[in-house]
């Protein structure tokens, strides 16, 4: 029988690596709630319709959508991204605005596999709802800033543009589309099709032939209606305020098509360009009212987690990794103590784990080791007769020492802090 293994361009996590995938979520976790974020969990599928708001003319949409129809004949895809996911569990729940959550979970898109690009994969990000308030796009840069700073990670640009709204898109899309018509024949095979339905992704080609074009082309933040430009205008000078720096990118138009104003990118400068973007996002004022709910208008991001350990790695930074055991019971007097001894320090809130099988010391105690448990409890012969526990730190060279067995809870408590 042929060998079972995970799809291509999905990946397996073993618990030995989970490492640094718990301190992402958990830094994430800690920056956003520090802002008022609070964790939304919302289905991995959902009706296509869901998804097909977010523009039927981006390839997320219209070529690496998981979708099927499933046993109920329900037309359903896998989610390719969750800011969708998220405006319609706005809409159905109407939650009083302003409205802040943040996420963390796998999406799904069926493009080429290459490093730091799968099918699955995994974001944390925010979402922030019902304020048009330019501060508030400062406030979500700011905290995807910041929480890469917590991480280590500091080889990365933040770039920044505006697409304008209603108001000035339409004229300024006439305008690029005028110019990349009069300039036609010079662009790539794929971009010379797609004038017409989606012109500002042309200006996202990175062929040469397309970027000697758009080099010249004409840039939305030139045409900006009077609000837009003043929006703009206060979110540069905020993150200015704040000391983040950024970098001007007017062709920064981002994959998906419902952005106004805003649109951002935290690129990794230690990276590859093809996996750079560690993460991005942007305000959607016009999304909720596109998807049926009322006019609201919204700001957020999304970070990519695997490009974010790429980022770690190719700045040599080590997480700093997240305990996942206080103690580790060996005991070869029976096997009695470990589970009484266990289950209390278990209730107590302790995060603790044993051996089973009547092992061995020399096995038990290696066991203790690899767990990376700050320290063992040993409980042989002598310790059961005694009514005692012999405590060991397994993390600093110490003294072995010997406490009663009711005391145990407290003095481990009392060595972790
Ligand atoms: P996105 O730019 O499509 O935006 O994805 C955000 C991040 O997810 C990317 O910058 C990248 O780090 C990661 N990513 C995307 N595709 C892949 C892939 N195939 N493999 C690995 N990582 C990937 C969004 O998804 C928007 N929902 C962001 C947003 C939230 N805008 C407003 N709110």
């Amino acid at each position: 029988m042929a060998e079972l293994r995970h799809p291509p361009g999905t990946f397996d996590v073993m618990p030995a690596e989970s490492g640094p995938w718990q301190s992402v979520v958990t830094t994430f976790a800690g920056v956003v709630a520090s802002a008022g974020y609070g964790l939304i969990l919302t289905p991995t599928f959902e009706d296509i319709g869901v998804f097909q708001r977010i523009g039927e003319s981006t390839d997320v949409v219209r070529k690496e959508m998981y979708d099927f129809l499933d046993k109920g004949q329900r037309h359903v895809a896998l989610r390719p991204e969750q800011t969708a996911s998220v405006v319609r569990a706005f809409i159905q729940h109407r939650p009083t605005t302003p409205w802040k959550a943040w996420y963390a979970g796998s999406q799904f898109r069926f493009e080429r596999p290459q490093a730091g690009r799968y099918r699955e994969f995994h974001q944390v990000g925010i979402e922030a709802f019902g304020s048009a308030d330019p501060d508030l796009d400062v406030e979500v840069v700011a905290l995807g800033w910041e929480f890469y700073r917590a991480m280590g990670i500091h080889r990365m640009e933040l770039l920044v543009n505006s697409l304008g709204d209603a108001a000035c898109r339409p004229s300024y899309r006439q305008l690029l589309v005028d110019y990349l018509n009069s300039r036609h024949d010079e662009l790539c095979d794929e971009h010379r099709d797609r004038i017409a339905d989606n012109p500002l992704r042309v200006l996202d080609c990175k062929r040469p032939e397309c970027r000697s074009v758009t080099a010249s082309a004409p840039r939305q933040v030139d045409h900006l209606c009077a609000d837009c430009a003043a929006h703009f205008a206060r979110v540069t000078e905020g993150l200015a305020a704040l000391s983040i720096p950024f970098t001007m990118q007017p062709t920064l138009v981002r994959g998906l098509d419902y952005y106004t104003r805003t649109t951002f990118e935290y690129a990794g400068t230690a990276l590859e360009s093809a996996q750079n973007a560690l993460g991005g996002g942007g305000r959607y004022d016009g999304l909720v009212a596109a998807m049926g709910g009322p006019d609201t208008p919204a700001v957020g991001f999304a970070l990519g987690v695997e490009r974010i350990l790429l980022a770690l790695t190719a700045e040599a930074v080590t997480p700093r990794p997240v305990a996942l055991l206080d103690a580790f019971v060996v005991d070869f007097s029976g096997g009695a103590a470990a589970r009484d001894l266990t289950a209390r320090l278990r209730a107590a809130g302790l995060r603790v784990d044993r051996s089973f099988d009547a092992r061995s010391p020399k096995a038990q105690f290696k066991a203790a080791d690899r767990s990376g448990a700050r320290l063992a409890l040993i409980v042989g012969p002598d310790e059961a007769a005694a009514g005692t526990v012999a405590l060991k730190d397994l993390q600093n060279v110490g003294e072995q020492v010997s406490v009663p067995s009711e005391l145990v809870v407290g003095e481990v408590t009392r060595r972790l802090i």
